[in-house]
């Protein structure tokens, strides 16, 4: 299961992502917004609650430039947000940080690239080996803060 959500600087790419997901046949949460104006790290709290409490396996977030989503999702322990704007970002940060959230920004990228880092995201494994080491540096990070 994914979830997805924005604010209201994003609506009109988070139409055509889930549109993209209800023509690929995958199943998403829908936090909204819809339209009415929401503050992005209230967003990012809701939908990364999904992630961690193990209803949802990976999350997608956008904003004018999913920036502001990135920085909030990435106080939340278990998360692991990567904003993208290029395939190698999308497919490493999967490959190499098991990014659990991908952020993108409606300002800064159009819709054809942003269902194409979708894609990228939900397809690729993490390849474990020395990255796991180096993800579970992160999680001690989190431990010590
Ligand atoms: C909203 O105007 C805008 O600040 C927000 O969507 C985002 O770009 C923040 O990082």
């Amino acid at each position: 299961m994914i979830v997805i959500g924005c604010d209201h600087a994003a609506v009109s790419l988070k139409k055509a992502i889930m549109a993209h997901l209800d023509e690929q046949g995958i199943a998403y949460m829908d936090m909204g917004t819809d339209g009415e104006p929401c503050d992005y790290p209230d967003m990012a709290e809701a939908l990364c609650a999904k992630i961690t409490s193990g209803e949802a396996e990976r999350g997608i977030l956008l904003c004018g430039t999913g920036i502001g989503m990135s920085m909030a999702a990435n106080k939340i322990p278990g998360i692991r947000a990567a904003v993208c704007s290029d395939c190698f970002s999308a497919r490493y940060t999967r490959l190499h940080n098991d990014a659990n959230v991908l952020c993108m920004g409606e300002r800064v990228i159009g819709q054809g690239l942003a269902v194409e880092l979708v894609d990228i995201f939900l397809h690729t494994d993490f390849e474990g080996g020395r990255h796991q080491r180096r993800v579970d540096k992160i999680t001690a990070l989190e431990n010590k803060a």
